[in-house]
């Protein structure tokens, strides 16, 4: 672990890494269990990847809890997943106090059940302070809910002859994305457990420029060796953003 570490170039650190975490019920099923205690050791993950996340430096961690899609479940797998992340999120707060995290959400919230969305408030509230590593959730969040919700935003201030149509730029849709005031809004890193080649309405604005890295291990079985791995293949790689090798590199 500390040999990982010291490959690391402090001066080419993610500053916000997204991660889809993926492969909770298959790790379950693969043991006989039920998908919920998938669910429930993906927590401990959370714990581990939030601690070296933060050690390392990165400013802003994404974490895919819950998409849009997924109310889509069996009623049993939804209420046992909302039920899970109020109880992680409360019994997890005096550790985020602790290590300087606040955490923030995007997503739909008054979707959530009124129980979650409480102990989710109180943990914002009791985190407003902190000032390190900025832990945000996605729940109940896609990225077309994002962008149609800017975007209906950005029609009421038309309609309000605030602003002329042809005056909207990408900028201005970016700021009204739900992901507008996180300490770096577009992702440099998108990793994804479970092994599965595809984003699943995942951030879509943000990850255009966004390197990623995706495992095949289970998120449960994910560790801080292998968030570090994926830090050091991000370093390894060359953002072009469209131009070329000789431009970067005269
Ligand atoms: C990811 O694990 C967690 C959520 C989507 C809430 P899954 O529950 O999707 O696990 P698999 O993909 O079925 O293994
Ligand atoms: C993506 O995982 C959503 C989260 C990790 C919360 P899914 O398991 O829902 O994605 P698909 O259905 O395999 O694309
Ligand atoms: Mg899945």
């Amino acid at each position: 672990m500390n040999q990982l570490l010291a490959n690391l170039d402090p001066a080419k650190i993610p500053a916000h890494v997204a991660i889809i975490m993926d492969g909770n019920g298959r790790w379950a099923k693969a043991r006989g269990l039920d998908r919920s205690e998938g669910h429930m050791e993906g927590v401990n993950t959370v714990r581990r990847i939030t601690e070296i996340a933060s050690e390392v430096g990165v400013k802003c961690l994404t974490l895919y809890a819950f998409s849009t899609e997924n109310w889509n479940r069996p009623q049993a797998e939804v209420d046992a997943l909302m039920h899970l992340i109020g109880f992680a999120i409360q019994r997890e707060t005096p550790d985020l106090i602790k290590n300087n995290v606040r955490l923030t959400m995007i997503g739909d919230m008054p979707r959530m059940p009124l129980d979650a969305r409480q102990r989710l408030q109180q943990c914002f509230d009791d985190t407003a302070h902190c000032t390190g590593l900025v832990l945000n959730l996605a729940l109940s969040y896609s990225g077309r809910w994002d962008i149609t919700r800017a975007v209906r935003l950005l029609a009421e201030e038309v309609s309000a002859g605030r602003i002329a149509p042809g005056e909207i730029t990408s900028e201005m849709l970016a700021g009204h994305l739900s992901t507008a005031s996180l300490p770096q809004q577009d992702p440099d890193l998108l990793i994804r457990t479970g092994g599965d080649l595809r984003v699943s309405n995942f951030l879509l604005w943000e990850i255009a420029y966004s390197e990623i890295v995706v495992t095949d291990k289970y998120w449960p079985d994910f560790t801080k060796a292998d968030f570090i791995d994926a830090i050091l293949a991000f370093q390894r790689r060359e953002r072009r953003f469209g131009k070329t090798s000789e431009q970067l590199h005269p």
